[in-house]
C-alpha cells in the first residue's frame, strides 16, 4: 500500500549549512517511512504567514532553529512540560488542526556531553555564552544535573539578565549571574569555570557574525570548552581552546541526539542512531 509522502521541515535563518536533512532523510529511508525532510529559510517577517498555512497541509512536523525557537511559541496549541519550562521549541508535531511544541535540545546536548566527556556536572561552575532559545534548553538540562553556579554571558545585556532572573526562580539551588562580553570581570569568571559552553550563533558558517574576543587564557587547565555550533566542526572558539591545550567538546553530538529524539516524536519509532551518526560524519567530511 502506498502512503502519501509527508514533509518534515526545518525552519530558520540561516539553514543552508544544516546537516539535518541528510541525517533525517537517511533515517526515514532506512525505516521505509513515507517522509521527506527539507530545510526552508524563513525570515522573522515570514513566520506568521508560514504558520497560517501549516495546519492540514502536507507537513507532518518541524524542526525550528536560529532565530525562531522562542518566536514560534505563540503559534502553537500545546507545549510539552519540557518545552513549557524551557520557554523554547525546536520540534513541532502537526496533527491535523493542532500544533504541539517539544524541546529536545537540552536532553540531546546532555547526552552528547556525558557520552563524549564523562563529565559529572553536579556542583560544577558553568559559563554559558548566549541567552537565546538554545541556551534555555541547555540551562534547564544543566540545572537538572545540579550544577552549582551559572554565569550567563550575552551580547545584549538585558536579555542575559532577564534569563538569569527567570531561571533563578525555577532552579533556586543553582546560583545565576549575568554579564556582557566586554565585562571586565570575564577573566575572573573564567578562572573558576569548569565548563564553558557557546550557545550563540556566532561562528556558525552562513552568518556574517564574528566571534567575540574572550580571555580564554584565564581558564583552568582542567576546564572543558564546548560549542554547539557544528559547522565548521572546529569553530573559532574550539580552535582557540585547542591551541591553549584545553579539552574540547564539538557540536555534532548534540545535533545527532536532539535529532534522534525529534525523530522518535514525529514517527513513534526508535531512531537509527548509528546510521544517523555515520551520515553526519560523511556529510561533514
Ligand atoms: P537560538 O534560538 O538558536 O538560540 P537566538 O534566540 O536568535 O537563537 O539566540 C542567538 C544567541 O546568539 C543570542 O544570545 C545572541 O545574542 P543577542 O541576545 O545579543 O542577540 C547570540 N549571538 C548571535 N550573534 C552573536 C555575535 N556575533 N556575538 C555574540 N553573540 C551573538
Amino acid at each position: 500500500m502506498n502512503f502519501p509522502l509527508k514533509k518534515i521541515l526545518l525552519i530558520g535563518d540561516p539553514v543552508a549549512h544544516s546537516l539535518s536533512p541528510a541525517m533525517h532523510n537517511a533515517a526515514f529511508k532506512a525505516l521505509n517511512l513515507p517522509l521527506v525532510y527539507e530545510a526552508q529559510r524563513l525570515t522573522n517577517q515570514e513566520l506568521a504567514g508560514f504558520f497560517r498555512q501549516l495546519r492540514n497541509s502536507e507537513v507532518a512536523g518541524l524542526n525550528v532553529t536560529v532565530p525562531h525557537k522562542q518566536a514560534v511559541l505563540k503559534y502553537l496549541d500545546e507545549l510539552s512540560p519540557d518545552a513549557k519550562k524551557i520557554g523554547a521549541v525546536n520540534t513541532i508535531l502537526v496533527r491535523g488542526e493542532k500544533l504541539y511544541g517539544e524541546n529536545t535540545d537540552g536532553a540531546g546536548y546532555l547526552r552528547s556531553l556525558k557520552e563524549e566527556t564523562a563529565i559529572d556536572l553536579k556542583g560544577k561552575s558553568v559559563t554559558l555564552l548566549g541567552a537565546g532559545g538554545a541556551a534555555r534548553g541547555i540551562i534547564t538540562a544543566l540545572c537538572q544535573e545540579q550544577i552549582a553556579h551559572l554565569d550567563i554571558v550575552n551580547r545584549t545585556g538585558f536579555r542575559g539578565e532577564k534569563l538569569a532572573e527567570e531561571f533563578q526562580k525555577y532552579f533556586p539551588k543553582t546560583k545565576f549571574f549575568s554579564f556582557t562580553f566586554d565585562a571586565k570581570k570575564l577573566d575572573f569568571i573564567f578562572k573558576k569555570t569548569d565548563l564553558l559552553i557557546n550557545t550563540t550563533s556566532a561562528g556558525l558558517s552562513g552568518t556574517q557574525e564574528s566571534f567575540p574576543k574572550l580571555p580564554l587564557e584565564y581558564l583552568s587547565k582542567t576546564a572543558l570548552v564546548s560549542d554547539i555550533v557544528y559547522k565548521p566542526e572546529m569553530t573559532p572558539l574550539l580552535k582557540q581552546s585547542q591551541k591553549l591545550k584545553l579539552k574540547i567538546h564539538k557540536g555534532l553530538g548534540m545535533l545527532l541526539y536532539q535529532g534522534a529524539l525529534a525523530f522518535e516524536k514525529w514517527t513513534g519509532k526508535q531512531a537509527p542512531v548509528a546510521l544517523m551518526r555515520q551520515t553526519l560524519f560523511q556529510a561533514l567530511s
